[in-house]
């Protein structure tokens, strides 16, 4: 694989020289054009900052399987797939891709990409098959496995307690509406500060408390647990649901070391200003607030905003002074997940106006992913000048593009490669400007159980044959190698 770097390389600096020079002298220049030099054209201007951490992410139920193994308990994911109806063509995460038994493969795999980080999230139900009581000794050792694999291939791990897998348990006992689900989670999390915090230095709480809440339980609902309430108990549901942020932040401080750190990984939405002038780019910081004031404001302010109690109106959630007190609990970090940009200009009486999504990308699979490479430019920079984030992450972003294996056996999928080059050259400005993100972790690895749509979509780097398992990386992994091995866009 070296070798074959190299071989790429030369072939680089030989074709500018004696290629491209060679055909501009031809046409008639009086001089020949300085050769174009790999350094001052690719790792010069579109560099990361030294250290910046590159990685994958993916989640314990879309790639582990072995959903009743060593003692696992039953999730609302297990029980919302094994419910006829609800996921295309009738898939099910039960073996997805084997990572509990291929996790060695599939480190190697990260190992390969050059790749420095590597997130992703325990299996609560695995750790306490009924949400609480006595921890599952069987199910630990498997990230204990997995923690030491990581670290001795080079890896950082970034662990996510909670990626949507709720013990069914905890469900029969109301689930997001309880509150005692938020002290459950804040258990749990600390307890995984406390067996893992030896080895595991970032820790994030919930993964998309937007996405889970809104989709799981609120009047369009199409993932676990299948809820439609409504809009009171929505509120409150929401409102656990960052409670349990907050509330787990403080146990993984006090069950960790004292290099432990820990933050969300929320999906944000992100406003792009439809022009770059201070009045549209002022409307859009003011949109990014209230777009984002049930989840990532509240976390990162400790308050509600007037504009967003005004709208819940009859309906907004209960919560007491304390309880902002813990859900805006000082972070280390914030965690992003970008997939897209919304449009917003200034408006004269109300302040903002969001005006669109960007243009769908005619190939990308998901119906929901309009591509707006922008997105990954303004989504840090917001989280930076609107909070005050010294550090960022994006803990995910990528898509689902239509990879086809192509006669020679190969994945050309040059739809990722057009993604990603558009997406990070972005955040590449954003870095540039001093903005403080620390890393990027691609969603996702491997291609994986993308919940509603089964194994239909596929975000991999690595494609996944669903019969054999047999994982072939595609030519994008090969393109995000070059990326990290240069710490450039290429
Ligand atoms: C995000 C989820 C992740 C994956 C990607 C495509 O919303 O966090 O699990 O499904 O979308």
């Amino acid at each position: 694989m070296a070798g074959q770097r190299v071989s790429r390389r030369t072939l680089l600096t030989a074709g500018s020289t004696s290629g491209l020079g060679m055909a501009l002298s031809a046409a008639g220049c009086r001089e020949a054009p300085a050769p174009l030099s790999p350094a001052a054209s690719i790792e010069g201007p579109r560099r990361f900052p030294t250290g910046f951490l590159w990685g994958t992410a993916t989640a314990a139920y879309q790639v582990e399987g072995a959903w009743n193994v060593d003692g696992k308990g039953e999730s609302i994911w297990d029980r919302y797939v094994h419910t006829p109806g609800k996921i295309k063509h009738g898939d099910t995460g039960d073996v997805a891709l084997d990572h509990y038994h291929r996790w060695a493969e599939d480190v190697r795999l990260m190992q390969d990409l050059g790749a420095t980080a590597y997130r992703f999230s325990v299996s609560w139900p695995r750790i306490f098959p009924n949400g609480t009581g006595a921890p599952n000794a069987r199910g630990l050792a498997f990230y204990d496995r997995l923690v030491d694999a990581l670290l001795g291939s080079g890896l950082q791990p970034f662990l996510t307690c909670y990626h949507w897998d709720l013990p069914q348990a905890l469900q029969e006992r109301g689930g997001w509406e309880s509150r005692d689900t938020a002290q459950a989670l804040a258990d749990y999390a600390g307890y995984l500060a406390g067996a893992l915090g030896d080895r595991v230095r970032h820790f994030f709480t919930l993964n998309e408390i937007a996405t889970f809440i809104e989709w799981g339980h609120g009047p369009d609902s199409l993932i676990a647990p299948g809820l439609r309430l409504p809009a009171a108990r929505l509120n409150q549901a929401r409102h656990h649901a960052v409670l349990a942020h907050g509330l787990a932040v403080q146990a993984i401080r006090a069950g960790g070391r004292p290099g432990t750190r820990v933050g969300p990984a929320e999906n944000v939405t992100v406003g792009v200003p439809v022009v770059e002038s201070p009045e549209h780019v002022t409307a859009t910081e003011q949109f990014m607030r209230e777009a984002n004031a049930g989840y990532l404001t509240v976390m990162l302010e400790g308050r509600y905003t007037d504009r967003f109690l005004a709208r819940a109106g009859a309906d907004a959630p209960r919560f007491t002074p304390d309880d902002l007190k813990v859900i805006g609990s000082p972070v280390d970090f914030v965690g992003i997940n970008v997939y897209m940009p919304r449009y917003v200009r200034a408006d004269e009486t109300q302040g903002f106006e969001a005006v669109g999504w960007s243009a769908s990308h005619p190939r990308m699979q998901s119906p929901w992913h309009y591509i707006g490479p922008e997105a990954l430019y303004w989504g840090p920079r917001h989280v930076a000048r609107l909070w005050k984030a010294s550090d960022i992450y994006i803990t995910e972003n990528g898509c689902g593009a239509a990879d086809a294996i192509a006669g020679d056996g190969r994945i050309y999928d040059t739809d990722r490669i057009m993604f990603l080059r558009s997406y990070l050259s972005q955040l590449q400005r954003a870095t540039a400007e001093g903005i403080p993100v620390r890393g990027y972790f691609h969603w996702s690895a491997f291609d994986n159980f993308e919940w509603t749509g089964g194994f239909g979509t596929r975000f991999g780097l690595v494609h996944v044959d669903y019969d054999t398992l047999k994982r072939t990386p595609k030519l994008s992994a090969q393109f995000y190698r070059e990326v990290i091995e240069r710490n450039a866009v290429v």
